[in-house]
């Protein structure tokens, strides 16, 4: 029963299995489990393309650069965002622009068309957050995006299954609005490998580029070959096939491979990915019903079922003026709430390097400011759910809000 983090990873006796046998296989990385890794993850999303890389970061880092940025470039992203969201456009020797949010802390359109308005096509790309789990205004912003040839890349970190019916159906990571998507596999997230992480695309040369960047830059491709077959082979001609064994390092690139042990825990993980995000929905569900008019708790979404079911529930983000008072009551009862996220545009790195401070964003700092995720993962039991609720009330019993 205890103790009860916000979030965590379910391990079954089918998970060892794969694994066990990917250790038992002729390979431990750059084997088969790779390619069907991305083949039923592109399948599960409804991608064209996957690709997938050692964590979600390498993902945003290959992605950017697959997507053309440049050093002295702008990027836009969200200030409510795990740090590496921005950090890839920084790799990449790109500055950073923060969009203000909503009060669920999603990215505002409104704010990124303002941000185009004063910059221009100085903004290379867009990388929108589905924080939590709730899918960005993709539709709005592609068409932004569209205006000033701006490329968007989704971090859909939060957001596998994701969802929006209706006249701007799409599904977080299809490739259908944005150029590419990126998903993390870390513990907390719908499918844990320990670290991996995965970008999906609808653009075929997008990905032959993320493909050659994900391993150091290196081709095996024949066609793509620029050295004459006899620099690979004294004995050849210019006419002749190249060696088997030759390959090209064509560009700069990285090694940032994903195992095959851990495609292999993906795989075996992506199979309970669909009763994963129908188990967290329920879990909402409770939530709304259970925390409904209490003190002055606001909870995401509560009152609208077309919001709970587009959303993939990555975290159930309650919001309250007694935030600090609330965790550490919290935790005295052995429920590891969290908070996501301090603005990253306060984070030291940011104010040092472009001078960011508080006040820029009120929405998104304010949001900061009473924020808590509360324990939201599928293998919570009925039991510990009611602790979280009974918890959460009784604290408000004894702390009646102002
Ligand atoms: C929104 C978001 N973007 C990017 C990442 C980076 O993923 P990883 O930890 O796999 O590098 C995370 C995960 O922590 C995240 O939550």
């Amino acid at each position: 029963m205890f103790p009860i983090p916000y979030g965590r990873q379910d391990i079954r006796p089918e998970d060892l299995q794969a694994v066990a046998e990917a250790l038992q296989s002729d390979f431990l990385t750059q084997g088969p489990k790779i390619a069907e890794f991305e083949t039923a993850f592109a399948a599960y999303i409804g991608a064209p393309y996957a690709v997938a890389v050692a964590n979600g970061t390498a993902a945003l880092h290959l992605a950017v650069l697959a997507l053309g940025l440049q050093p002295g470039d702008l990027v836009i992203t969200s200030p409510i965002t795990f740090a590496a969201s921005g950090n890839c456009a920084l790799y990449a020797g790109a500055t950073v622009l923060f969009a203000e949010t909503d009060e669920v802390g999603t990215i505002l359109p409104e704010a990124i068309q303002a941000l185009f308005e004063q910059h221009g096509s100085k903004i290379k790309g867009i990388i929108p957050v589905d924080f939590a789990g709730r899918p960005a205004d993709l539709p709005r912003i592609r068409s932004i995006a569209n205006q000033y040839g701006a490329w968007v890349l989704e971090d859909a970190c939060h957001a596998p299954g994701a969802e929006r019916q209706g006249l701007n159906k799409f599904r977080c990571g299809d490739g259908s609005l944005a150029d590419a998507a990126i998903f993390s596999f870390h513990p907390v997230k719908h499918i844990a490998c320990g670290e991996g992480g995965m970008i999906t695309t609808a653009n075929p040369e997008v990905y032959q580029r993320l493909l050659t960047l994900r391993t150091h830059g290196i081709t095996r491709d024949q066609t793509r070959f620029s050295n004459p077959p006899s620099l690979a082979d004294a004995s050849l001609n210019n006419s002749d096939a190249y060696p088997l064994w030759y390959m090209e390092m064509q560009e700069l690139g990285y090694n940032y491979r994903l195992t095959d042990m851990q495609a292999a825990l993906g795989l075996s993980q992506l199979n309970r990915a669909e009763s994963g995000l129908q188990r967290r929905k329920e879990i909402a569900r409770f939530y709304h019903t259970q925390l409904q008019g209490i003190g002055d708790l606001q909870l995401p979404h509560a009152d609208s079922e077309e919001e709970t079911e587009a959303h993939a529930w990555h975290l159930y983000v309650i919001r309250t003026q007694q935030r600090k008072a609330l965790y550490d009551y919290l935790r005295e009862k052995q429920i590891f709430a969290q908070v996501h996220y301090f603005p990253l545009h306060l984070m030291p790195h940011y104010r040092t390097a472009f001078g960011y401070g508080p006040g820029l964003f009120p929405k998104a700092e304010q949001f900061y400011q009473e924020c808590l995720s509360i324990p939201m993962y599928p293998s919570l039991s009925q039991e510990q759910l009611m602790h979280v609720v009974h918890s959460i009330r009784s604290f408000f019993q004894e702390n009646p809000s102002a």
